[in-house]
């Protein structure tokens, strides 16, 4: 498809925009001063003494001063007398609903806190949290906020082996579970995978939410029910302010190695960008909007645009705990329209498959109340765009395509709904304060039509601080490619059009982007080789209509294992599912004799791509042997 079509934002939102091209001047006049601007939206207890320390590659923001993460979240609002306002419409998957004001947001963190400080959480202990998107995933994230103690949330989708390794990484004493969620019509359960990846780590106590009523094993000397120990907490709680630097979270997110990152955030800086970045890439307006990101709480787009930028804005939200397809394919729509959704900000796997499910079902409800869409986790395919504009917008709102990583914390690329013509498929322009390049592989920035790789040239408030307990991996992996510059290397290709505008053109390195999400190569070959029946595996991610990429194996099985046949394939499948979890499944698994290497030993992943696309292969004459490609060839059409 060729899109040349160029969308001027409406006039209404035009000539009320929270953000209007000044921003761009004022940030260009003197970068530090406009965060310094950005981070007076908060409520510091003690102002900062410095905005800015940069000991490359290490960055501190706001030293001096002190603030409480959750009391900006939440206490301030109630405060300032919105305590009666809405603060999560939150809808469960089998239609039941929760309404929680800021006056109630209050008092459920001041009790969750009480709860965790009694269960012996201090400032500075790490607390895993691995939910289901139920309203108490957001009250223990805020209430591990008000301690200081930094949260490490895992995605409920992760198996109890990615769990452990996480528990074990972060050295957490304190898990916060419930028996499971709804997904898909059915209670999900989580206890037992929660169980099986606390026994034999540091994990002291359990505290358990009870969703969906089944019955799941308890240890009466480890486990607390929330109900229990929560519920008959005092309603207030005493914040204490911490300094800007207070570690906030850390995230896992797969890297280039089997091993994921544990991505650390801190406080002010951290809120200070997620803040305004919501306020000026979705406009959103507190007392009037509704607005939905439609992302889970386990990955960064839950911690930044469902958790603190939209509450440190006052928002009011909906959260949704199920999948779009249940009990029907228009439940999407059948919420926007409930609760006169007006801001909406989903992935374009989600897009994708809403345009599968054909028009006729979102034109089947009242969608008038959107005034802005947002999009996150890959890159956009124009079609995808048009159509999000198109059935679900009106024809009338601005799509902002919004490029950020969980290193970045915060959105760093994306069109501003008030001031930019947006372009389908690209996310255009570093916002105000950012200071983002395509570069050559020397480091030159290349010239306007030109290509290469995105680098970040300044740093910025809310950049992850460094990866938990290795402070060697975070500079090798983000600093080394362009160290002699000092740019972060974000590991995505780019180009730069005609007008200067960014396309983000998918990652350089061996991680793959599924559905959004991210997913290591070598994570997923690990796993497989876990297996006994595997002696080699190498994985690739191949172009997919729907999932963006999707994950293809091509394995070596050891001798005396069943060959061929779909039952090894599943086996393995249902491995990884295991291993890491069922968003790690391979899509397809390629049983073969050898895999191409070149003659330092090394997987030419190239080749796999090329077969696991259908096309033609490349050059193989640096491959050790070339005959292997036609083994793998012929075996392919028995092989999947
Ligand atoms: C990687 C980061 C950011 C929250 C969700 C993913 C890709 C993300 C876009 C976009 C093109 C995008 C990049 C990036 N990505 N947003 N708008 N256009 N690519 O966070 O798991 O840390 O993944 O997602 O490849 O590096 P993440």
């Amino acid at each position: 498809m060729h899109e040349n079509r160029r969308f001027a934002p409406p006039a209404a939102l035009v000539a009320a925009a929270n953000v209007t091209a000044d921003a761009y001047a004022a940030a260009s006049a003197d970068r530090i001063a406009f965060w310094e601007e950005q981070a007076r939206r908060l409520d510091w207890a003690r102002p900062w003494t410095t905005a800015l320390e940069w000991e490359p590659p290490f960055a501190r923001w706001f030293t001096g001063g002190l603030l409480n993460v959750a009391v900006n979240a939440v206490d301030r609002h109630v405060d300032a007398g919105h305590g009666d306002q809405v603060a999560i419409h939150w809808e469960g998957e089998p239609g039941d609903t929760r309404t929680i004001t800021y006056a109630r947001l209050k008092d459920e963190v001041c009790k969750a806190a009480n709860a965790l400080a009694e269960l012996g959480v201090r400032a500075g202990d790490r607390v895993m949290i691995y939910l289901p998107m139920i309203p108490e995933a957001v009250f223990a994230m805020l209430a591990c906020a008000r301690l200081g103690a930094p949260h490490s949330v895992v995605f409920g989708g992760f198996s109890a082996e990615a769990l452990r390794n996480r528990i074990e990484d972060a050295q957490a004493r304190l898990l916060i579970t419930a028996d499971g969620g709804f997904r898909r019509g059915r209670p999900s359960g989580l206890k037992a995978a929660a169980d099986e990846a606390a026994a034999g780590t540091g994990i002291e106590r359990v505290l358990v939410v009870r969703r969906t009523g089944e019955a799941v094993p308890f240890a009466e000397d480890r486990d607390v029910w929330w109900h229990d120990v929560v519920d008959r907490q005092p309603a207030a709680h005493v914040p204490e302010y911490f300094d800007a630097e207070q570690p906030l979270f850390i995230l896992y997110t797969s890297g280039t190695t089997a091993k994921p990152k544990g991505i650390l955030h801190t406080s002010g800086g951290y809120l200070t960008q997620a803040a305004y970045t919501h306020h000026a890439v979705f406009d959103l307006k507190p007392d009037t909007d509704v607005y939905w990101c439609a992302a889970d709480v386990g990955w960064v787009t839950g911690h930044s645009y469902i958790v603190y930028g939209p509450l440190a804005n006052r928002a009011t939200q909906v959260m949704y705990e199920g999948t779009p397809d249940t009990p029907h394919r228009g439940r999407f729509w059948e919420i926007v329209q409930k609760y006169r959704v007006s801001i909406l900000y989903t992935a374009p796997t989600t897009i994708r498959t809403f345009m599968k499910w054909g028009d006729d079902l979102p034109a089947g409800f009242d969608l008038s109340s959107l005034r802005l869409l947002g999009s996150v986790g890959e890159p956009i395919n124009p079609e995808a765009w048009i159509w999000y504009r198109d059935h679900i917008g009106g024809g009338r709102t601005p799509v902002v395509d919004t490029w950020w990583q969980t290193e970045t914390g915060a959105i760093m690329i994306s069109p501003l709904p008030g001031v930019t013509d947006c372009k389908p498929g690209s996310a255009q322009v570093a916002l105000p304060g950012i200071a983002a390049d395509v570069v050559d592989g020397g480091g030159v920035p290349v010239p306007d039509g030109g290509g290469g790789y995105l680098v970040l040239t300044e740093p910025w408030p809310a950049m992850l601080r460094g990866i938990w307990g290795d402070p060697g991996r975070y500079a090798d992996t983000y600093w080394s490619r362009f160290a002699e510059q000092g740019y972060y290397f974000a590991g995505d290709g780019a180009k730069k059009d005609q007008d200067g505008d960014l396309w983000l053109l998918g990652r350089v390195d061996d991680v793959m982007n599924v559905s959004g999400h991210r997913i290591s190569t070598t994570e997923v070959e690990s796993a497989l080789v876990s297996h006994p029946h595997v002696a080699e595996a190498a994985v690739v991610g191949a172009t997919d209509p729907t999932t963006g990429q999707g994950i293809v194996a091509f394995v070596i099985l050891r001798g005396g294992a069943p060959d061929g046949g779909a039952a090894p394939a599943a086996e393995l499948r249902d491995h990884v599912a295991r291993e890491i979890g069922p968003i790690a499944k391979p899509r397809q698994i390629l049983v073969v004799p050898e895999l191409p290497k070149t003659r330092s030993g090394k997987i030419m992943r190239r080749l796999l791509r090329d077969v696991a696309e259908n096309r033609s292969l490349g050059d193989v004459t640096t491959l050790q042997d070339s005959s292997v490609m036609d083994l793998i060839s012929a075996r392919l059409p028995a092989a999947s």
